[in-house]
This record gives C-alpha cells, sequence and structure tokens, in this order.
C-alpha cells in the first residue's frame, strides 16, 4: 500500500492507494475521483478504455466519502492537487457511501459541531490537525533538545491551581477531587527533583462563558525551571514559541495553503524579537489616541469587507443555477467559505463597539479581558510579552516584584494579530512565610497545600516556569477564529458530544 504524501517516490510505477472518496466528477468515458487516503489528495482518472465497462460502471457509482482501492500508474501532473495523479488500471470499491452530509449544502456551524466527528475530514480541518499533530511534536522536540524531563501531573488534585471560580468537582470516594486546572505545582516538586521539567496534558476549567477562546478542557505544556527568575522565563518562552512557529513554517506550507494562511506574521515570530513591555505600558499604549484611530479604521474596512463579499454571495448564487456539476461543487465550497467568513466579520462588527468602551474604561489595575488583549496585539508584528501584572488579578503562588509589591513578576504572552495570550506564566514566591500569607489571603485552605510547601522548607530555591494552551497557539498559527476547530472534539460550554 503507497501513501498520497509518497508518490514523488513512485513516478511511473504502478501502486495502490487506499482512501476515501473526496470528490467526483464523470465526463465521455472518464472519471476523475479526487480520493483522500488521510496523508493527501490526489486525482485518479479511471478512463472505461483502461479498465473496461463493469468496472468503469461500478467506479460511477462511487459517492463522496465512499471508501476504495485504487491501482493505477502514478504520472507527474503539476496542475494537479499534489503535483501526481493516478492512471487507474483498477478500482476495487470496499464501500458504497449513504448520502454524505457534509457537503455539498452550506452549513451553519451549529450543523459542523453536531457533525464534528465527520467534518474533521474536510480538508481544512484536516490540515488544522496536522499543523497540531506538528506543534506537539515540536514541543517534545524543543524540550527534550534544552534538556527538559517530561513529567506527567495527576488529572485528580486535591486542591486549585488557579482560582477557585472555575473548578470542575467530582466524588472521589469519601472526598471532594477536582479536575486539574494546571499541572503546575505538581510540576514544581518536580523541578526541585530533576531541575528542567515539563508538564504535558489535559486541564480543565469550568469556564460558564461562551467565547472564541475558551474551552472546558484543553491541552497545556507548562515547563518548570529550578534557579530560573522572570527575565530567564521569558527567554525561554519566546525562543520556545520561535521554535513551534518555525516547525510548521518548515513542515506546513500545503496545510497553511489549504487554510489561506497569511504567513506574514508568524515569518516575523520565527525571526525578529518579540516586542516587550510592562503591563503598565500597556495599559498606556490601550488608553492611547492611537487605539482609537485604529478601532475606527477597522470598523469602516470590515463595513466594506462585508458589503463587498455579499455582493460577490449573490453573484455565484446565481451562476449556481446554470453551472456545470464540477463548477457547482466549487461555488458549493466558495459559499460555505463565503459564510464562515461573514460570520467573522459580523462578529467582529459586533465586537469594535465593545472593545472601544473596553479600552477607554481600562484602569490600571483590572486584569486584561480578550477585547484588551485583541487590541493590544493588532498593534505590533511579533507576539508581544507582557510582564509585571498587578499581583491582585493574579495567582497566590506568583513572587512580587521587589521594585514594587504592587506588581507580580507575572508574563503573558499575547500572540499577534488579535489572538491574544497563548502563554501565562511567572517566577514563583520561595519564602514560606509570604507564601503562607498569600494562600490565606486568597481563602485558600491551608491544609490542602501543605505538601506544596515543603518544597519551601527543604532547599527552596528562585524558580520560574510558565504554560502554553495548545488550543490558542493552533488557532493563531492555522489562523483560526475560534478554538472549537483546534481540537478534535472540543468541550466548551454547552457541547459534550459527539
Ligand atoms: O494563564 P493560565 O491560567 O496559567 C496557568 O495555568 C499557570 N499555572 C501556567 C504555569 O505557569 N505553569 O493558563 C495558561 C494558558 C493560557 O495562556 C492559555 O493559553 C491556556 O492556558 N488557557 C486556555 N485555553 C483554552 N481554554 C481555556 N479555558 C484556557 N484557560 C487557559
Ligand atoms: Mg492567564
Amino acid at each position: 500500500m503507497t501513501y498520497i504524501k509518497q508518490l514523488a517516490d513512485h513516478q511511473d510505477e504502478i501502486v495502490t492507494l487506499k482512501g476515501w472518496v473526496y470528490n467526483s466528477r464523470s465526463s465521455k468515458g472518464l472519471h476523475f475521483i479526487e480520493l483522500r487516503d488521510g496523508s493527501g489528495l490526489c486525482q485518479c482518472i479511471v478512463s472505461v478504455d483502461e479498465v473496461g465497462e463493469e468496472i468503469f460502471e461500478e467506479a460511477g457509482k462511487l459517492k463522496q466519502e465512499s471508501s476504495v482501492e485504487i491501482t493505477g500508474k502514478v504520472v507527474k501532473d503539476d496542475r494537479s492537487v499534489g503535483g501526481y495523479e493516478i492512471h487507474a488500471t483498477d478500482v476495487n470499491i470496499i464501500q458504497i457511501a449513504e448520502n454524505y452530509p457534509i457537503t455539498p449544502k452550506d452549513h451553519g456551524v451549529e450543523f459542523l459541531m453536531e457533525n464534528r466527528h465527520l467534518w474533521l475530514r474536510s480538508q481544512r480541518q484536516w490540515a488544522a490537525m496536522q499543523i497540531r499533530n506538528t506543534i506537539q511534536f515540536s514541543i517534545h522536540q524543543f524540550f527534550q533538545n534544552e534538556g527538559f524531563v517530561r513529567t506527567d501531573a495527576p488529572v485528580f488534585t486535591g486542591n486549585a491551581a488557579e482560582g477557585t471560580t472555575t473548578l470542575f468537582e467530582t466524588d472521589y470516594f469519601d472526598e471532594k477531587a477536582y479536575l486539574t486546572q494546571s499541572g503546575q505545582l505538581y510540576g514544581e516538586a518536580m523541578a526541585m527533583a530533576h531541575g528542567k521539567i515539563y508538564t504535558f496534558g489535559p486541564t480543565f476549567r469550568a469556564e460558564k462563558s461562551k467565547t472564541r477562546r475558551h474551552l472546558t478542557e484543553f491541552w497545556m505544556v507548562e515547563p518548570e525551571m529550578a534557579f530560573y527568575d522572570l527575565d530567564m522565563n521569558m527567554d525561554l518562552a519566546e525562543s520556545f514559541i520561535r521554535f513551534i512557529v518555525k516547525s510548521v513554517l518548515d513542515k506546513h506550507e500545503s496545510e497553511l495553503e489549504i487554510l489561506e494562511r497569511d504567513t506574514t506574521f508568524l515569518k516575523k515570530a520565527a525571526s525578529e524579537p518579540f516586542k516587550r513591555i510592562s503591563y503598565t505600558e500597556a495599559v498606556e499604549q490601550l488608553k492611547s489616541d492611537q487605539t482609537k484611530e485604529l478601532l475606527d479604521t477597522m470598523e469602516s474596512d470590515r463595513n466594506e469587507e462585508l458589503s463587498s463579499i455579499k455582493k460577490e454571495l449573490d453573484e455565484i448564487k446565481k451562476e449556481h443555477g446554470s453551472a456545470k456539476k464540477w463548477r457547482k461543487a466549487q461555488i458549493d465550497q466558495r459559499i460555505k467559505e463565503i459564510h464562515l467568513r461573514i460570520d467573522q466579520v459580523e462578529e467582529d462588527l459586533r465586537n469594535i463597539p465593545v472593545w472601544k468602551k473596553s479600552a477607554a474604561n481600562f484602569e490600571w489595575g483590572n486584569d486584561f479581558g480578550g477585547s484588551d488583549e485583541t487590541i493590544l496585539t493588532m498593534q505590533y508584528d511579533t507576539p508581544i510579552l507582557v510582564h509585571r501584572y498587578p499581583a491582585e488579578v493574579k495567582a497566590f503562588y506568583m513572587k512580587r516584584d521587589p521594585e514594587d509589591d504592587k506588581l507580580a513578576l507575572a508574563l503573558d504572552v499575547l500572540a499577534p494579530e488579535g489572538y491574544g495570550e497563548i502563554v501565562g506564566g511567572s517566577q514563583r514566591e520561595e519564602g514560606i512565610d509570604v507564601l503562607k500569607a498569600r494562600i490565606a489571603e486568597h481563602g485558600l485552605p491551608e491544609e490542602v497545600f501543605s505538601w506544596y510547601l515543603d518544597l519551601r522548607k527543604y532547599g527552596s530555591v528562585p524558580h520560574s516556569g510558565f504554560g502554553l494552551g495548545i488550543e490558542r497557539t493552533v488557532a493563531w498559527i492555522c489562523g483560526l477564529s475560534h478554538v472549537r476547530e483546534t481540537i478534535p472534539f472540543p468541550r466548551m460550554l454547552g457541547r459534550l458530544r459527539p
């Protein structure tokens, strides 16, 4: 069996591909079957002269998503998707699919989400999952190259790590347990045993609002390093993100093309130093005239885009009636894309007034909301490292800035183009008395943290770490507007199936 991805190594040979029909059309003694096999797409040409009447007729019954084995000669053809096509000598049907629900009708997002188990086969979804895989692999590569030890944190925990409002509680025999919000506290213990470690696993937060960047179950990678201060932590976060972006750019030109991803900003993230600003500078930026102008311009641009894209929609809908079958398929695809884009633009237009208000009313001491991050990142070409946040809005374990006790030695990385926070981290408090006081201030029960406090009793050292959310990173790199398309089966408020 040969995979489509390997066809370049088999030019002019006879191979057998096994896969699913992505598209098919017929004309005068020929079937053009676009086959997908998980590794790519390939056009297979079935000619009656080559395969004979019987097989030709059978192949004509192949509807979308039917499973099939096609044997034939590999012919180089630059116009063909993937650069090669198959001139079939044999077609062996495995199963004829029922009427496939996903295409060619145009569907709303809710329908697609209900059919996520099938939607995953579509090109854009396929491309995003391929990139997700590379992101995860490159995370391991980076840390393993840097001498980090991968370690696993438990999913059932007895204590909160990131505030008590988003805890999922569950019965654990006679006790209550929580699903982990972060592996960090366990990572700190392992860092005291191994120096530099990272955890990588699913984390859970009962996020009670629907936003484009919140899931209730998401994957997080969390490095933790003994003897690292905030600056070392920021340097690590920057080179780590750069490595991931480079890996995707190196490997996924064609997938990024399928996603119609403009890679200008990704290339900058792969080569230029990230912008570093303090929280206080970021607040000034947010409230500046420059920000106001940017939002005004954006609003008029989006309005223009909306009217032109709606015009295109009207025009191609008219064309649809008289179009040939192959053209109809193209139009259907385009209609689907336009609807998605309209959804996005309309969402922006609903958001812009909210962003304007949020920026104008922002006060020092508040935490940045999604809108504030979006506005900030739209003003820089590279990711931004924002450091030194008001301690009040951050977690109990963060060390205060020795220069200013109101500030925590925290860092967030905000991804450009409006994406916002992909990393949160900090230097940790290493003094036991201060840490006990913080636990009390946050209204947390000290007993459940006794093991964590031990880390400050036995050879406490300055240490730091951060967490990178996989789904938000995939969304940014793939240019997806919502995290629901960044994980095979997203879990969000109101979404537990499929
Ligand atoms: O900023 P957060 O809450 O930081 C922590 O959990 C720290 N304990 C990490 C550490 O220092 N080891 O979350 C880290 C990242 C966010 O920047 C974001 O990318 C992602 O996790 N994240 C979410 N992703 C999707 N849905 C959610 N509800 C998320 N909450 C956080
Ligand atoms: Mg955060």
